[in-house]
């Protein structure tokens, strides 16, 4: 009996066209795991879409001066595409636009109403009196309650992760106008998350331990002991879906509450589509749902998606949530905003028919248990050194020396030796050494398991030479050939997951059409024949070519040239234009004095945050500050600097800091004391903030 899967990967923003990260952390992974079951024989439901909804696309919007429709019309077209060309073989790629969704959407949400799932509150929101405008989620900045960073958004820290609410942001200013928000008052319906506590403790903490990879179970575990709060699932926005209920007038549902019933209604359009029946996808207890996600995607898919479908009472749950760490680039963070990226659609500009040397790349190399990084070099490497040293290299050994000596017929084999009976029965394990790797979502393990049976086949002609033998032992040279013709048809059938265009190009080279039954999984495993005596191959074509030092210096040269851009860019915006006048009496207010700081030591748990003891000449005092990242607790001990010490005290993480230390940028952009010291390396017209 075949089993059910529903497979789901996460729905992309479409504010911005798809690069590397999101390949290696999300698709790649989900891809390969769905090609394998559907190899098994498994009902699988491959499914994704465009997340369509969110603030950050009325931003853009904004800014290009065109709608938000223009936008995510324009990306939705570029990402679908670049999946297309990678070969991520989902069943359907849907959106959140599409009316399908709308309703679905709608009738969840009214759902969770009827029942009672929601608490309706009035509360405070912050509210940009300029803009005339409730600032939710993106449109707001500030600083993290909890790690610090001065730049985190309303509904989430890129810094530490914490996902918040916009009120809790220490100073918040408007992302649209820059100005100090006011608080106003407006009603939203709110997802009670601490009602499901002892659901969600009982089912990840007893129930998942095990089986979620650690990076996963860790992070439950630590928003669960945080204590669970209700969270808002609507909106004062007009780009999203409608608020279905009495007084949502003007209001949208939050976008992360519509995104992940997305994959309901993508699943739903594929169902009509295909004539099936879409409930048992979802809805069936022996259905496999799993959400391959990437780490800042926790939170949704294992707390807040899966206390909604329990709220809503006829889903199943997540069997599991294999989230991957992130990719970076050549040492730096992924960043669309610095342009610092690979983007899908340039590299095929680039390599044009190298869309599996990326798979492969990434797969090799991914970011599983901890943030990758991915170089140029590598990238060369594995093409050179692995896919065409090794797998096209055997598969063109085998295939020009099958033409040449048997017109590319499979030779009759004589009998085995030793040799041969052990790479038979090395060749019989693969199936459930790769299945393995893949089933534990290790697929780096699975790739290089792949390369490893390559590796057989290599070796195998290396040392049994049928080039030299067949010129006393034609007999032998038969044998041999029939068994590297095996090896051949094997990694025809396993690569399918990892390099689906090669496996594809390898299958019709070995003519696997032709064949009553092509070799599968099974038939592999169980040391069945896989190619016939007779049968007939096709001609040698290259598999993989070289790539060569000055393709990946183009490319170095290309990252180079953005983190240039990025330089004069920021360089050019550092004078800031001056704030609003203040009288002398506002001044007067400040109080500034020099001190020293007396000591110093990291706040645990964060990157950027050290808490000093600072001799005002008024007193010692606790100072937090965010400099970790720039300075050690030794460097900055003994220091004389410039104190704000009249500033209303404020908690960071449990400390109360009480003051400000002065800081600026030089000219590098590395922070610096405003002290009398380095007066000479600030530029004038910076700001003091
Ligand atoms: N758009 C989100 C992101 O890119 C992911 C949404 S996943 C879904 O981070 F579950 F909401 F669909
Ligand atoms: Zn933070």
């Amino acid at each position: 009996m075949s089993k059910r899967y529903t497979i789901t990967a996460a729905l992309p923003y479409t504010n911005g066209p798809i690069h590397i990260g999101h390949l290696a952390g999300v698709y790649v992974p989900a891809d390969i795991y769905a090609r394998y079951q559907r190899l098994q024989g498994q009902d699988v439901a491959f499914i994704c879409g465009s997340d369509e909804h969110g603030v950050p696309i009325t931003i853009k919007a904004k800014k290009e001066g065109v709608t938000p429709q223009d936008i995510v019309d324009k990306y939705h077209a570029i990402i679908k595409q670049s999946f297309i060309d990678f070969g991520i073989s989902f069943d359907n790629y849907s959106r959140t636009s599409a009316k399908i969704h709308h309703d679905t959407a709608s009738e969840f949400f009214k759902t969770l109403y009827d029942k009672g799932e929601f608490i309706e509150e009035v509360t405070e929101q912050l509210y940009d009196e300029e803009a005339n405008q409730f600032l939710a989620d993106r449109f707001v900045v500030g600083t993290c309650p909890k790690c610090g960073n001065e730049e985190s958004y309303g509904d989430q820290c890129e810094n530490c992760g914490t996902s918040h609410n916009a009120t809790d942001l220490i100073n918040p200013k408007s992302a649209i106008t820059g100005k100090t928000p006011i608080l106003k008052e407006t009603k939203h319906w709110f997802l009670p998350l601490d009602k499901h506590e002892a659901f969600l403790k009982e089912w990840i903490l007893e129930g998942h331990k095990k089986d979620w990879k650690s990076n996963v179970y860790g992070q439950c575990k630590s928003w669960i002991d945080d204590g669970l709060r209700p969270r808002a699932v609507t909106r004062d926005l007009d780009w999203g879906i409608p608020v279905p209920v009495e007084g949502g007038e003007g209001k949208v549902l939050y976008v992360w509450f519509d995104a992940p019933i997305g994959y309901i209604s993508s699943t739903k359009e594929w169902a009509e589509r295909e004539g099936k029946d879409w409930e048992p996808y979802w809805k069936d207890e022996n259905t496999k749902l799993l959400h391959f996600i990437g780490k800042d995607n926790i939170v949704f898919h294992c707390i807040i998606f899966p206390a909604m479908l329990k709220a809503e009472g006829s889903y199943i749950l997540p069997d599991n949530v294999p989230a991957n760490e992130f990719l970076n680039l050549e040492g730096n963070k992924l960043s669309t905003s610095k342009n610092w990226a690979v983007w899908l659609h340039e590299y095929l500009q680039d390599f044009p028919d190298k869309q599996d040397v990326l798979r492969y790349a990434l797969t090799a190399n991914a970011p599983e248990t901890k943030d990758n990084d991915f170089t140029w070099k590598d990238f060369q490497a594995r093409n050179n050194n692995e896919l065409v040293a090794i797998f096209g290299n055997f598969i063109n050994r085998v295939v020009v020396l099958t033409n040449k000596y048997y017109d590319g017929v499979v030779p009759k084999p004589n009998e085995f030796s030793t040799v041969d009976e052990e790479t038979l029965a090395i060749l019989k394990a693969f199936p459930a050494v790769i299945a393995s790797s893949i089933e534990r979502y290790r697929f780096r393990e699975a790739s290089q398991e792949l390369m490893n049976l390559a590796r057989l086949g290599n070796k195998y002609l290396a040392d049994e030479e049928p080039w030299k033998v067949i010129k006393e032992d034609e007999e032998r040279t038969q044998t041999i050939m029939y068994v590297a013709l095996q090896i051949a048809s094997a990694l025809a059938t396993l690569s399918e997951p990892f390099l689906p265009f090669t496996s594809k190009k390898l299958k019709s080279i070995l003519c696997h059409a032709e064949l009553v039954e092509a070799s599968t999984w099974n038939s592999i495993s169980e040391g069945q024949e896989l190619l016939p005596a007779n049968h007939k191959i096709g001609k040698a074509e290259l598999l993989f070519s070289k790539i060569e030092d000055a393709e990946i210096q183009a490319q170095l040269d290309k990252l180079e040239a953005s983190k240039k851009a990025n330089a004069s860019a920021s360089s050019a915006q550092v004078t800031e234009p001056q704030k609003e006048m203040i009288t002398y009496e506002d001044f007067s207010k400040l109080d500034i004095r020099v001190g020293t700081i007396l000591e110093a030591e990291k706040m645990p748990k964060t990157k950027k945050l050290l808490v000093l003891k600072v001799d005002t000449g008024i007193d010692t005092r606790t100072i937090v500050s965010g400099i970790a990242e720039s300075f050690s607790p030794e460097e900055v001990i003994g220091k004389k600097v410039t104190v704000l010490v009249n500033l209303a005290p404020r908690a960071l993480r449990g400390v109360e800091s009480q003051g400000m230390i002065l800081m600026t940028e030089d000219e590098s952009g590395n922070l610096v004391f405003v002290n009398p010291d380095n007066h000479n390396k600030v530029a004038n017209g910076l700001r003091i903030s």
